[in-house]
């Protein structure tokens, strides 16, 4: 199949590329490059030995997307193409509300005029909002948004099932990512974050490689086993075969969405010590206060995709830990290095 990938150059884009070259896919990248660089399109061609075609251009801008459709004659999308930094999104909402629902608005608009109607959407657990109860299903719904991020992401989940219902040539498969972290096994890809990063698991490699003192844990009087908040951490590499299965299994109309996790849940403190053990590294850590609008715990019921996609996620935090290492040690700077 030929699959236009927008944000291909990004975290999960890059691994997704190498997965649906390496099972005959064929794909063409739209990227902006606000949040990538052009030098992981090089990586990702020298890792499958081909040339990636990438049109440079925005969601938004529906001129450009109209002529990578035509010239490129794809027959399905993977929408990765926004922003995601919850934090920024705060100080910015309308900025993200552009980019994540405008874009995908403009997006679906160029897909229905190109007759081009299956799309795999990256989501977000966060969709499941602040009162949902651990572990998320599927059947709950949509909950309160805790940032506005995640409101963009609710937003764009709506659109696309009004879509489907109102049209039933359409196909999309709405993937709820848990905690993406890892990188690819080769070291030759993975996560980096313009900046100091929000995220845990780059903020811990760049601790370890020296390029920041130390890691502050954000609370540690959550009601959690240590007191430390609990994530449900899946490697990136088992991520981007999930969207395989998706895109896969969509030869039936319809929209369906799907958790993307393990179903486990590691606090801040099994993550750091999982780390250290791995890598022989110690992390200088700190107990800072707890960081405006965490939850305590989330973590995915599994068994939708397991059952419908023949989806799970194989590898360990150990592989997780061990490859989200390779990556940093051998690009300190990341992309920039
Ligand atoms: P990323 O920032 O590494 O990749 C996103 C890519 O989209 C970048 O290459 C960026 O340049 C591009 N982009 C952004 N806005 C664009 C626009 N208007 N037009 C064209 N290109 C644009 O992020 P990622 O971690 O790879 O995430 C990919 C998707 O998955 C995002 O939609 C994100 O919200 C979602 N997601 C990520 C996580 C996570 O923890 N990484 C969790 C849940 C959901
Ligand atoms: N954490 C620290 N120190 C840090 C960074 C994070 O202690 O420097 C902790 C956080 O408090 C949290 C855990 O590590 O308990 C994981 O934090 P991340 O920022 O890595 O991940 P989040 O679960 O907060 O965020 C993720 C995605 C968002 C999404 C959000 C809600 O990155 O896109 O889940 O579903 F919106």
């Amino acid at each position: 199949m030929k699959v236009l990938v927008t944000g291909g150059a990004g975290y999960i884009g890059t691994h997704t590329l190498v997965e649906l070259i390496a099972a005959g896919h064929e794909v063409v990248v739209y990227d902006n490059f606000c949040n990538s660089s052009p030098k992981a399109i090089g990586r990702v061609e020298e890792l499958v030995g081909q040339e990636v075609p990438v049109v440079r251009g925005d969601i938004r801008d529906r001129a450009c997307l109209d002529r990578a459709f035509a010239e490129h004659s794809a027959e399905a999308v993977i929408h990765f193409a926004g922003l995601k930094a919850v934090g920024e999104s705060y100080r910015q909402p309308l900025s993200y509300y552009d980019n994540n629902v405008t874009g995908t608005q403009r997006l679906l608009e160029a897909m229905e005029d190109a007759g081009v109607r299956t799309i795999v959407f990256s989501s977000s657990a966060t969709v499941y909002g602040e009162d949902a109860p651990v572990p998320y299903v599927e059947s709950m719904g949509r909950g309160r948004p805790s940032n506005p991020y995640g409101g963009t992401k609710a937003v764009v989940e709506q659109m696309i099932e009004d879509l489907v219902r109102a049209d039933d040539r359409w196909s999309a498969s709405l993937l709820r990512y848990f905690n993406p972290i890892g990188a690819h096994p080769s070291g030759r890809i993975g996560e980096d974050p313009q900046g100091v990063p929000n995220n845990l698991m780059p903020f811990l490699t760049q601790v370890a490689v020296g390029r920041l003192p130390e890691l502050s844990i954000f609370g540690d009087d959550y009601l959690t086993r240590d007191g430390t908040c609990e994530r449900d951490y899946l490697h990136v590499v088992d991520l981007a075969l999930g969207h395989l299965k998706a895109l896969e299994a969509k030869s039936a109309p319809g929209v369906a969405a799907f958790n993307l996790g393990t179903g486990k849940g590691t606090s801040v403190l099994e993550m750091v010590a999982t780390f250290e053990s791995v890598t022989g590294q110690q992390i200088p850590y700190c107990i800072a206060p707890r960081r405006a609008g965490d939850l305590p715990a989330s973590w995915a019921d599994a068994s939708k995709a397991r059952l419908e996609l023949g989806w799970s996620a194989e590898k360990t935090l150990e592989d997780m830990m061990r490859d989200s290492w390779r990556w940093q040690s051998a690009n300190p700077e990341g992309y920039g290095g």
